[in-house]
C-alpha cells in the first residue's frame, strides 16, 4: 500500500546518485579569506551569503589531499589515518601528543565520504560510525561510538538554542536584580520556549557598597550550570555550528583551522594553514542554511508526491498517538523562532568568541559582528525552490513563517538534557553530567536517517523506541501497550518525516 510513494522517493534517489558522483570529482577549493567575505558583506550582503554558501557546498565535498594538509602524523611509520583511536602511539609528534588532543581519527578526506546519507551532507551507515577516545584510555572497551547524524538546517537550530540561552540568561539577571534591591535570597523558576529547566536561587553578596548576585546553580536541570544551550553532537557538546565543524575537521579529516591552532602544525603533518577563518564561516553557513527536512504530508500537499489515503491516515494516527504516549513532551513537534536571521557570528552571550581556542582575538583574524553574513530562516535557503505550477514557486527548502514573523520549526526536540537509562550509557562520562544523559535528539529528517540512536545500534525505529529507558520509560511503556496497528502508526508517522532533495538536477550545474 506504500507503493506508489516509495516509489517516487526512489525515482529521486536515482538522480541523486548521478548527482553525487558527479560531486565526488570537485576541485580542491581555494581557502576563502573572511576580510573578502567582509568587504563583500559591505557591499552587497545578500552577494557575500551565496558566496559563502557555495563556498560552503565545495569545502563540504572536496577530497583534500595531504599537501592541503588532511590526515595527520598518526605514526612515527609513516600513518597518514587512522580508523581507530590510537592513544598508545605517544611519541614524538605522535597521535597522543597531537594539539588540540584528538579524539579519533582522521578518518577521512572529505565531510560527505561520511555525511551521506540519503545524499550529499545526509547521515551515515554503520561502516562510517566515529569510534572515539576522548579520555586517551587506549582501552577499546572504553571508546565511544556515534552514528553520523545529517547536517541539514542546522541554522535552525543554533538560533532556538540562542533565544533559549536568552532567556535563561535574562531570568538569571533579572534574578541578581531581585535579591540586590531586596537584600534577600530567592528562587525563581527557569523556563526557556516552555521547556522547564529547573531552578536557579542566588543570595545578595555586598562588596565595595556594591551587590551582586552569589548563584546556587545546583538546581539547575537538563543544561550547562552557564545556561547555554548546546546541542551539537549526539551529547551537546557545542553550541555553534562553527565550533563543532573545527572540531569535526581537526578529528575526522586532519584538516586543522588556524583559529584553532594559529601558526602551530597541531598535527606534525608538516602543513599549516589547512582551513582559514573565512573556510570556517562559509562552512558554517553553508550547514546553517541548508534545505530542511521535510515531511510526505507537506510534499503531497504540495502535489509533489502521490500518498494514497490509507498512509495519510496512518500517519495522522500516528502523529497522534505519538502525543498520546508522552513522545511529544520531549520531542516537542514545533518551536517558534522569534528574530529568524542566523547570523555568523552570533551577536548572542554563548554563541560568539571574542578569543578563538587559538589565543588569537577573533576581531583581529577578520570576524567580528559588523561584518556578520546573515540569512533569515524563513527564506533564505537556496535548495529546494520547486515550481509548483508554470508561474508559482515555492521554496521547500526555507522553513514556514507565522503571521508574527516567527520561523515554525518542526524540529521535535525540547532543546533539553534527559538520563534515557542503562540501554543508551556511553562507557565512559566524558563531560561529567552522565553517561547515560542526552540532549532530545531531533527526530527532523528521522526516516531517511537510519541507523539510529548515537551508536546507529537501532536497526529500525521501532528498536530505537525501545531502547528509550530512564525518563522515557514510562513513555516507552506507553508505547509497548500500544495495539499493534497503533505502534505501526507511530513509526509511519516517523517514517514521513524525511530529507529530500527536491532539485538534484540544478545541484548539478
Ligand atoms: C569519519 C566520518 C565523518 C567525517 C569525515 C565528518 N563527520 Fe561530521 N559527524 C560524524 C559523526 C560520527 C558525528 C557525530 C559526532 C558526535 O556526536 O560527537 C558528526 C557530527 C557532525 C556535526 C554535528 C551535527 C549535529 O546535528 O549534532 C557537524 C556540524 C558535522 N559533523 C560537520 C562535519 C563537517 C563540516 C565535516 C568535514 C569538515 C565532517 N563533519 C566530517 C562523522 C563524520
Ligand atoms: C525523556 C525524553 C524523551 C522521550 C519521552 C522520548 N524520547 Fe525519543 N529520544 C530522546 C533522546 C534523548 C534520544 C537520543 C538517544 C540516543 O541516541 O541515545 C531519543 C532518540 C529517539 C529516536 C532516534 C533518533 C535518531 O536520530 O536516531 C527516535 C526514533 C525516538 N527517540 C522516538 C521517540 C518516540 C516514538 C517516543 C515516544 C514513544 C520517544 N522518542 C520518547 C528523548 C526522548
Amino acid at each position: 500500500m506504500f507503493l506508489q510513494a516509495s516509489r517516487q522517493l526512489e525515482i529521486s534517489a536515482v538522480i541523486i546518485l548521478l548527482t553525487l558522483s558527479s560531486q565526488s570529482m570537485a576541485e580542491m577549493p581555494e581557502s576563502l579569506s573572511q576580510q573578502h567575505l567582509n568587504a563583500l558583506v559591505q557591499e552587497d550582503p545578500q552577494q557575500a551569503f551565496i558566496e559563502a554558501f557555495e563556498a560552503g557546498d565545495e569545502l563540504t565535498e572536496a577530497a583534500f589531499t595531504s599537501e592541503r594538509g588532511v590526515g595527520a602524523k598518526v605514526s612515527e611509520t609513516g600513518n597518514r589515518f587512522t580508523r581507530f583511536p590510537r592513544a598508545d602511539l605517544k611519541g614524538s609528534g605522535e597521535w597522543a601528543t597531537h594539539i588540540p588532543a584528538r579524539e579519533t581519527g582522521p578518518v577521512a578526506q572529505a565531510c560527505i565520504a561520511c555525511h551521506s546519507a540519503p545524499y550529499a551532507n545526509g547521515s551515515g551507515p554503520n561502516p562510517l560510525n566515529g569510534v572515539v577516545d576522548p579520555l586517551h584510555t587506549g582501552d577499546p572497551s572504553m571508546y565511544l561510538h556515534r552514528n553520523t547524524p545529517h547536517l541539514f538546517a542546522l541554522g535552525a537550530v543554533q538560533l532556538i538554542a540562542e533565544e533559549m540561552t536568552a532567556e535563561l540568561l535574562q531570568i538569571q539577571d533579572d534574578l541578581e536584580k531581585t535579591v540586590c534591591s531586596s537584600s534577600q535570597t530567592a528562587s525563581v523558576p527557569l523556563s526557556a520556549k516552555g521547556t522547564s529547566f529547573g531552578m536557579l536561587t542566588a543570595m545578595p553578596m555586598k562588596t565595595d557598597g556594591a551587590c551582586t548576585a552569589d548563584f546556587d546553580r545546583s538546581g539547575i536541570i537538563g543544561v550547562d550550570e552557564d545556561l547555554v544551550v548546546k546541542m551539537f553532537g549526539w551529547k551537546g557538546s557545542h553550541a555553534t555550528i562553527r565550533a563543532f565543524t573545527r572540531h569535526a575537521a581537526h578529528n575526522e579529516l586532519g584538516m586543522q583551522a588556524d583559529e584553532i591552532v594559529g601558526e602551530l602544525d597541531g598535527d606534525h603533518d608538516g602543513v599549516t594553514g589547512e582551513l582559514s577563518v573565512g573556510d570556517l564561516t562559509a562552512l558554517t553557513v553553508y550547514m546553517a542554511a541548508l534545505e530542511r527536512p521535510i515531511s510526505k504530508i507537506e510534499l503531497a500537499e504540495n502535489g509533489l508526491l502521490e500518498l494514497p489515503d490509507e498512509e495519510k491516515k496512518l500517519i495522522e494516527d500516528g502523529r497522534k498517538s505519538f502525543a498520546k504516549v508522552g513522545c511529544a513532551s520531549c520531542h516537542i513537534p514545533e518551536l517558534t523562532v522569534q528574530s529568524p536571521v542566523f547570523s555568523e557570528p552570533s551577536s548572542q552571550i554563548g554563541f560568539f568568541e571574542e578569543i578563538f581556542p587559538s589565543g588569537q582575538k577573533a576581531a583581529e583574524q577578520g570576524l567580528n559582528q559588523v561584518t556578520a553574513i546573515r540569512f533569515d530562516l524563513t527564506d533564505g535557503s537556496p535548495n529546494n525552490h520547486v515550481a509548483i505550477t508554470a508561474d508559482k514557486e515555492t521554496n521547500l527548502g526555507a522553513f514556514p513563517g507565522n503571521e508574527n514573523g516567527e520561523a515554525v520549526i518542526a524540529w521535535y526536540s525540547d532543546f533539553k538534557r534527559h538520563d534515557m537509562g542503562p540501554l543508551l550509557a556511553d562507557a565512559a562520562d566524558v563531560h561529567g553530567f552522565g553517561a547515560s544523559v542526552w540532549p532530545t535528539r531531533s527526530l527532523a529528517g528521522v526516516g531517511s536517517t537510519g541507523p539510529w540512536l548515537h551508536d546507529g545500534n537501532a536497526t529500525t525505529l521501532d528498536e530505537a523506541i525501545r531502547a528509550h529507558g530512564g525518563e522515557a520509560e514510562e513513555s516507552r511503556l506507553s508505547y509497548e501497550a500500544l495495539a499493534e496497528q497503533e505502534r505501526a502508526a507511530v513509526v509511519a508517522f516517523l517514517e514521513n518525516l524525511i530529507i529530500i532533495d527536491l532539485d538534484p538536477e540544478e545541484e548539478e550545474e
